[in-house]
């Protein structure tokens, strides 16, 4: 199976609406693959938001609208956060019956009040058990952190450098939320504190944005990229049902899955992307995805090993908390910067001959991963 197109538009607060946006990506990957519209068997279309943002669900039907006289199956995928790499997954499985199938994943964020965007976001928990007494999503991430950085003594002063390193990374790829946003580690120290311990510059904006990709069970041309292992999994949906909270279960079995079926091992990684949703998800995502031993993820950012330059490039598009994170689209957006770096397409950020990629997009607060393992 192969990546044989790709497409997104930028992200950020932007005056486009839904459909413009999806129909903006859609149009990017088609003209970037081999293939004409006609080509395309079904899609797959993921989205969070649509019905309490935008008062728009039955999102298939909206796609079509976009695609007259196709009439092709089009179905919604939704798990939250990871709804897009959901979404791709499903496309691959439906590779045995169709030839070549488009993912387009659309998140519009802005234009309502930030108190109803933050509710709209919380459906992503339990609402009996963890929103309704306050959990809303960066509060959750928080009580993850302080666990987090009591049981391994890590202090705020990497959390801002992780932060520092992507809004850095953002700054060389002119579709990130962030770019030409100059960001000193001062900035990010004197930001005002959102839920202790994170201050503005450990979260991800609220982004508007969309990406499409191509699946095919062909290779359509050199610029390919193949398809190794698309792995979900899933953990209970509150914090309250969870043994540890400095780990995701759902990431680890999920990157387990997906090493063994690839039979790529954590040191064959030449390019990651994890979801920063919050810095401190940076740190536990290297962990569970075996790139380091659990509470030595610091290290990594210490020695400059994340770097464009290091050892594992991670979050080169800036990642969620620079690129951005509008919902829907961000599984795809993972996708869409390995196969750039795979393709070798990246411009002033690409890495130095990477062979391979992988991704990893979580639902939620961990209650659904997908990690997607790729090769040039
Ligand atoms: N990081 C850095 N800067 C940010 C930012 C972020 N996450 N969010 C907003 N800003 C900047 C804006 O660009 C703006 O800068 P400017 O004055 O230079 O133009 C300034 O901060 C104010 O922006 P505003 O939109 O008013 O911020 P806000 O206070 O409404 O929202 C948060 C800030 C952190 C509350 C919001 O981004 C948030 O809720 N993020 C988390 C989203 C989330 O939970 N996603 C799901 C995760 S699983």
């Amino acid at each position: 199976m192969y990546i044989s197109g790709i497409g997104r538009t930028k992200f950020g607060v932007l005056s486009k609406s839904l459909v413009e946006l999806a129909y903006e990506s859609m149009f990017n990957a088609i003209n970037d693959s081999p293939l004409n519209i006609s080509d395309i068997d079904a899609i797959f279309v993921s989205n969070f938001l649509g019905g309490p943002l935008n008062s728009q669900l039955h999102l298939n039907s909206v796609i079509a609208s976009l695609l007259p006289g196709l009439n092709i199956p089009i179905v919604r995928v939704e798990t939250a956060c990871a709804s897009s790499s959901v979404a791709l997954n499903q496309a691959i499985y439906s590779l045995s019956k169709f030839s070549n199938v488009m993912v387009v994943g659309v998140e519009k964020m802005n234009g309502t009040h930030l108190i109803s965007t933050t509710d709209a976001i919380s459906m992503a928990s339990d609402n009996e058990l963890d929103s309704k007494n306050g959990l809303i999503f960066p509060a959750a991430y928080a009580l993850i952190a302080q666990q987090y950085m009591n049981k391994y003594g890590v202090s705020h002063e990497t959390l801002e450098q992780i932060s520092y390193l992507n809004h850095k990374n953002a700054n060389l790829n002119p579709l990130a939320h962030f770019y030409h946003k100059e960001v000193s580690l001062q900035t990010i120290r004197d930001s005002p504190v959102v839920a202790t311990p994170f201050n503005l510059f450990d979260c991800s904006p609220i982004s508007d944005g969309a990406v499409s990709v191509i699946v095919s069970n062909k290779r359509m041309s050199d610029r390919d990229v193949r398809i190794l292992s698309s792995e979900i999994s899933t953990d209970c949906i509150s914090l309250t049902q969870r043994e540890d909270l400095t780990s995701f279960k759902a990431t680890k079995i999920a990157a387990k899955k997906a090493y063994e079926n690839s039979g790529i091992g954590p040191k064959d990684i030449d390019v990651l992307e994890v979801h920063d949703c919050f810095t401190i998800n940076e740190l536990i995502a290297l962990e569970d995805l075996g790139i380091c031993n659990p509470g030595k993820a610091f290290e990594l950012v210490e020695t400059g090993d994340l770097t464009l330059k290091g050892s594992v490039p991670t979050n080169i598009d800036g990642g969620l908390k620079a690129n951005g994170h509008p919902i829907g689209a961000t599984g795809l957006a993972q996708i869409f910067e390995v196969a750039t770096q795979l393709r070798q397409e990246a411009g002033k950020r690409q890495i130095e001959s990477p062979e391979i990629g992988l991704t990893h997009n979580i639902g939620g607060v961990g209650g659904t991963t997908g990690v997607t393992i790729m090769g040039a």
